[in-house]
């Protein structure tokens, strides 16, 4: 079996950080986000993988690599004509797939456990395809399945009245009748090849179309707060790792599960209470950094509380203020208003920030 990432798209919903970051980098516990899906994947035992980008794109090859680190084949496909739905994802990787079966995962959601089981009760039960589905409170967001006696007797994409509970999540295993249905398929209103059209027409043609609950947490990240929910969750699974080359001040306190990254200093009159991910070559100082706060690399802490938080790399926070619930860019500045005359909120913000103070 194959595998197909899904890493392009126009992420505008998490602009202005989108702006200059392919949204399947964006660190959650201060990890690439498309990079979970590719461990997993490789846990799976599915060597080769195809990952979808957007026409153009570079920086993803360059931080994602060949696959070597985790004993894969990873080959990049260019989406013909940019995004025109995640079903033409598919078609556009169709040399790539063969006509073996595949597993399709969009790149941007984020799983517990594993994925062995969707891959064995495709091939046990014999299917055509596969989907993962996952109940929400709010499945107009998704593609939803109506269930009768058990079975999927169709899938409606982002339906304003909504036939079940569940949300059709992004992890489908196929075999090549994908191909054929995907051919009998139009554009939909929003001008994109539906994923849940394909579905509806596999069902419509008689093909064997089954389903695994996932029982356990799944979030598609398409919001900023599904951002800081990812993180949340994969702090808490996150491994401590070691302290080397950490310089802690012993008047610190550091409570809970936090992770230092080398270089890091964390000086006095500091508390972190974890579950915390910092990365290397960092500066706290005088700072309290609360429950699931992820900060990247090179950013510097004074005189501020932050709390459930995602910071990137080289970020400079100095505010004697608590930032919670927040996603701060990389190399963002946030000083003390009280630093410059005159007093007041002073703000530099980009294209589609949202503040509120
Ligand atoms: C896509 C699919 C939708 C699915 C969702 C899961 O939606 O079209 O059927 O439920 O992914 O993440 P999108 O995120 O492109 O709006």
């Amino acid at each position: 079996m194959t595998a197909l990432i899904t890493a392009g798209g126009r992420a505008t919903r998490l602009r202005p950080i989108t702006y200059t970051i392919n949204k399947h980098l964006i660190p959650l516990a201060n990890k690439p986000m498309i990079f979970y899906a590719i461990e997993k994947i490789a846990a799976a035992g599915i060597t080769e993988i195809g990952i979808s980008v957007n026409p153009g794109e570079e920086e993803l090859q360059k931080a994602v690599g060949d696959g070597a680190k985790w004993g894969v084949k990873i080959t990049y496909i260019e989406q013909a004509g940019g995004p025109k739905g995640v079903a033409h994802v598919v078609a556009n990787a169709k040399a790539f797939l063969g006509d073996d079966a595949f597993l399709f995962y969009l790149g941007d959601n984020i799983i517990l456990g594993s994925l062995d089981r969707f891959v064995r009760a495709f091939e046990e039960q014999k299917l055509n395809c596969l989907l993962a589905l996952s109940k929400v409170k709010d499945p107009q967001r998704f593609g939803v399945p109506e269930l009768k006696d058990g079975r999927i007797v169709r899938v409606d994409e982002k339906p304003a009245e909504p036939k079940s509970d569940y949300a059709v999540t992004g992890i489908y295993v196929y075999d090549k009748s994908f191909f054929e249905a995907f051919a009998q398929i139009r554009p939909s209103a929003r001008g994109e090849y539906e994923i849940s059209d394909v579905h509806s027409r596999l069902i419509a043609d008689g093909k064997a179309v089954g389903y695994e609950e996932i029982t356990g947490w799944w979030k598609d990240t398409g919001k900023p707060e599904d951002l800081l929910e990812g993180n949340q969750l994969l702090l808490n699974e996150m491994a401590e790792g070691s302290r080397d080359g950490v310089e802690i001040d012993p008047a610190a306190v550091i409570q809970g599960r936090v992770a230092i990254g080398k270089g890091t200093v964390i000086g006095q009159k500091v508390l972190i209470r974890g579950p915390v991910a910092i990365g290397e070559n960092c500066r706290i100082e005088n700072s309290y950094i609360g429950p699931y706060t992820s900060i990247g690399k090179g950013v510097e802490v004074y005189s501020t509380e932050i709390e459930h938080s995602i910071v990137f790399d080289d970020a400079d926070i100095n505010c004697s203020t608590r930032i919670v619930d927040s996603l701060i860019g990389a190399n963002a500045s946030i000083t003390s208003a009280h630093a410059t005359l005159p007093l007041g909120h002073k703000l530099v913000v980009g294209d589609n920030a949202i503040v509120e103070i």
